[in-house]
């Protein structure tokens, strides 16, 4: 029995789709181990979004050759790079890859990998599929805890001038609303207290006709789940049914993850982002109009080609008008096949790109503190994920429906169940407070 190895890298679709290689390895009789050291097979799940994710992983693989030196360690590449690199990971001798495998290849795994010990090199499948969901494919081997992702729709059609999902994950696609709802009550029996439902762009979902609001409240009415979030929607044609499902779904978490990327309209539109500065704001507006308390967080690149001070200033006004919860502010990364890569040269220099990303930490720190401070006082529903904190074994860590993180001491309840707790004291990272009493859920 061949002993497997896999190591995750990028967002949380990776960390699904690492649980759909696992179960065809286990169905396939491989044994998956937790270290590296007794691996005859080491995998690596790999994402292009950026060119960090990309340098860590070259890394890792010349550590890897390192200690496998002399034993026959094969290594497999995953994922996104495995897309988007397939030539420059296997023409070039320094890096000894053995096979690859995009992410709509995996059932072909257990082929791949039996395939190296009779011809070497080249085994790869990098096909993009049009219809390829894993929707037979239910994760049996998910890490235990109270959040299980599950993606309901894969790859992704918007083409963002920046962004080389649409070239390695490929065209949109969308799994039965009928299997996402087995899928997540198979979850709830196995423990599980909320979902995550994973898409590139939610909000484009379409199964036959049925859309994401539909997918939300079949998904809403299953017994044992008692939070349901999503991730990502785009700002473009948010439809209002969605927003009112939230609203009306106490199990719909009110927190919405509204990428802006740019707050000008000339970079907007060479992002084609489709919408405008107004019309996000507008957005915005309407999901606090049928939400105040709603959790609005935000991803935002800076130095996107030819942006001026002036038009990056927008993007500043545009942070100080919504003032997001929080927000992963990104430097621009030129990303091979892109239109951007293709069209718009890389052109704002790497200090500048600094400067604009730490002024826009410090902003949004401020906005976060301000938010998490207005909080104070307020009793929050807190579903308990980590019995210890990273820095005490005193506290216990959960998150309250904003998904923003609380601490509270340690008490006489265990992970996966809901507590009240008086927030008392704010970071811009956490909440924190006490236990007013324990719910039954
Ligand atoms: N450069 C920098 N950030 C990027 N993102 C996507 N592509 C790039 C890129 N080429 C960011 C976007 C997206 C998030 C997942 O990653 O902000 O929303
Ligand atoms: Fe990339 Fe845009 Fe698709 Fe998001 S919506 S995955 S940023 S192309």
């Amino acid at each position: 029995m061949k002993k497997i190895y896999i190591e995750t890298y990028g967002c949380q679709m990776n960390e699904y789709d690492s649980e759909i290689v696992k179960t065809v390895l286990k169905k396939s009789n491989y044994e998956l181990i937790d270290s590296l050291d007794d691996a005859d097979v080491v995998l690596l799940n790999t994402c292009s979004v950026r060119d960090n994710a990309n340098r860590k992983v070259y890394g890792r693989i010349h550590r890897i050759k390192h200690q496998r030196n002399g034993r026959g360690m094969k290594i497999g590449v995953l994922g996104c790079m495995a897309t988007n690199f397939r030539k420059k990971l296997l023409e070039n001798p320094s890096l000894p890859i053995d096979f690859i495998a995009g992410p709509d290849s995996y059932k072909r795994l257990p082929e791949l990998i039996e395939g190296l010990d009779n011809e070497g090199k080249d085994h790869f499948d990098v096909t993009l599929s049009e219809f390829e969901t894993y929707a037979d494919v239910y994760p049996t081997s998910r890490e235990k805890g109270v959040n299980a992702w599950i993606a309901v729709m894969r790859g992704c059609n918007n083409f963002c001038t920046f962004c080389v999902v649409p070239y390695t994950r490929g065209r949109e696609r969308s799994r039965a609303p009928e299997n996402v709802k087995e899928e997540v009550e198979w979850l709830a029996s196995e423990g599980f207290r909320q979902v995550t439902l994973l898409g590139q762009n939610v909000n484009s979902y379409n199964y036959e006709g049925r859309d994401f609001a539909y997918l939300l409240e079949m998904v809403s009415r299953v017994d044992g789940i008692e939070r349901i979030r999503f991730t990502a929607p785009h700002p473009k044609d948010f439809p209002r049914r969605l927003l009112q499902v939230i609203a009306a779904h106490p199990k719909v978490c009110n927190q919405v993850h509204l990428p802006l990327q740019a707050g000008n309209d000339r970079i907007l539109d060479m992002m084609n982002r489709t919408y405008t500065q107004k019309e996000y704001l507008l957005l915005v507006d309407e999901i606090r109009e049928i939400n105040p308390e709603m959790v609005l967080t935000t991803d935002i690149i800076v130095g996107f080609p030819t942006e001026t001070d002036a038009e990056f200033g927008d993007t500043v006004r545009m942070m100080e008008e919504v003032e997001f919860d929080s927000a992963f502010i990104f430097k621009y990364s030129e990303r091979p096949q892109t239109v951007a890569a293709r069209k718009f040269p890389d052109d704002v220099p790497e200090a500048e790109k600094t400067e604009r990303i730490v002024r826009l930490n410090e902003i949004q720190r401020e906005h976060s503190l301000k938010r998490n401070r207005a909080h104070i006082g307020e009793v929050h529903e807190v579903l308990i994920d980590e019995e210890n904190t990273k820095k005490s074994d005193e506290h216990f860590k959960g998150r309250n429906d904003g998904n923003k993180i609380v601490i509270f001491s340690k008490g006489n309840y265990r992970q996966g169940q809901f507590v009240d707790v008086k927030i008392s004291d704010a970071t811009p990272n956490v909440l924190r407070g006490e236990v007013e009493r324990v719910l039954e859920k």
